[in-house]
């Protein structure tokens, strides 16, 4: 029986399936344990089970001398310290593919209602502002036939584009899982042709403010941006800007830099702009299978056995270091 850390209560029964087999230290808080309150229990535990807002960096992996399996309750890990992971033969598991389908619709909604204004008309109507049928109110984008720009093509950007063939959009999308390669679209062409640009690619290095004001002026003044990815990916200051001179049409945020944005964060003062608070794979039935994959991840880990989804699975480990 291993001690596991587990950073929040998990939606489904899937923790009951652990907890039948090792030790849970549940930390049963509404928000993560402070980072201080992580590091500690960590450094007793065998097993962790984090979610995206828990930082799992060199320090802590290197003060947690029994950890054997991290098990991230996301499919990004950008949280997660891979290469520090990896050097102590320690096994990374995350949840793809039971949330692409829950994050592509919510990119469409996003889309859908940046282009059709659908927040300032339902608040209108809330304000009881609705005294007429206008003809030249609320006049927002077309979809239908507009040209979809996804950058990122990895499983939730095609399965973005699978949507945008309903609505007879063209797309087009930067390569493979990246930020921009050779196999699709550049990411300038892309930018330039599109008037809906989509992000769907993982936040690495290369892609921190890939979206930044250089990227913001190449778009279309009737284009809108969606960032269902990770937050940090866009420029929040060049988006601003770009959003008050009217270099884009709007934006509609599920992620955003930092999370979560302060009431009081400059960038709520846009106009033309969405931001819901990370919600992407918040379907029940999501958010349980995701539960699911990290408990068979933590359990797989534990049992010196492979994860079902362990993203430093290709590395090769040479007496506990990587190669
Ligand atoms: C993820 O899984 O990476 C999403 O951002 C949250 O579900």
């Amino acid at each position: 029986m291993a001690r596991c850390f587990v950073t929040r209560p998990l939606p489904g029964p899937a923790l009951d399936r652990l907890s039948a087999r090792h030790e849970v230290d549940l930390w049963s808080g509404r928000l993560p344990p402070p980072h201080e309150e992580l590091v500690a229990r960590a450094a007793c535990a065998e097993g962790l089970l984090t979610l995206l807002t828990d930082r799992v960096d060199a320090a802590l992996i290197e003060h947690s001398p029994h950890l054997r399996a991290i098990s991230n309750y996301a499919v990004g890990y950008d949280n997660v310290d891979l290469e520090a992971a990896s050097a102590r033969g320690i096994p990374v598991g995350n949840t793809p593919d039971v949330l692409t389908d829950a994050t592509a619709d919510l990119t469409f909604a996003l889309l859908l209602a940046a282009a059709r204004k659908l927040p300032e008309a339902i608040a209108a109507v809330r304000d009881g502002d609705w005294p007429t049928w206008e003809p030249g109110r609320y006049l927002g984008a077309e979809v239908h036939g507009a040209t979809l720009g996804i950058i990122g093509y990895g499983r939730i950007g095609r399965a973005v584009a699978r949507r945008a063939t309903g609505f007879d959009m063209t797309v087009v999308h930067t390569g493979g899982d990246s930020g921009g390669d050779s196999r699709g679209d550049s990411l300038e062409t892309l930018l330039e042709r599109s008037d809906f640009v989509s992000l769907h690619c993982p936040l690495t290095p290369d892609t921190y403010h890939l979206i930044d004001d250089a990227a913001l002026s190449r778009m279309k003044s009737s284009a809108i941006l969606i960032n269902t990815a990770r937050g940090p990916i866009v420029d929040h200051d060049a988006l601003r800007r770009a959003l008050i001179s009217g270099q884009v049409a709007g934006a509609g945020l599920d992620v955003t830099d930092p999370e979560p944005l302060p009431a009081d964060d400059p960038l709520l003062q846009a106009p033309n702009l969405i931001v819901v608070p990370h919600i992407g794979s918040a379907t029940r039935a999501a958010r349980e299978r995701m539960a699911d994959l990290a408990v068979d991840n933590l359990l797989a880990g534990l049992d010196g056995q492979p994860m079902p989804h362990q993203v430093n699975a290709g590395r090769e480990w040479t007496r506990g270091r990587v190669r």
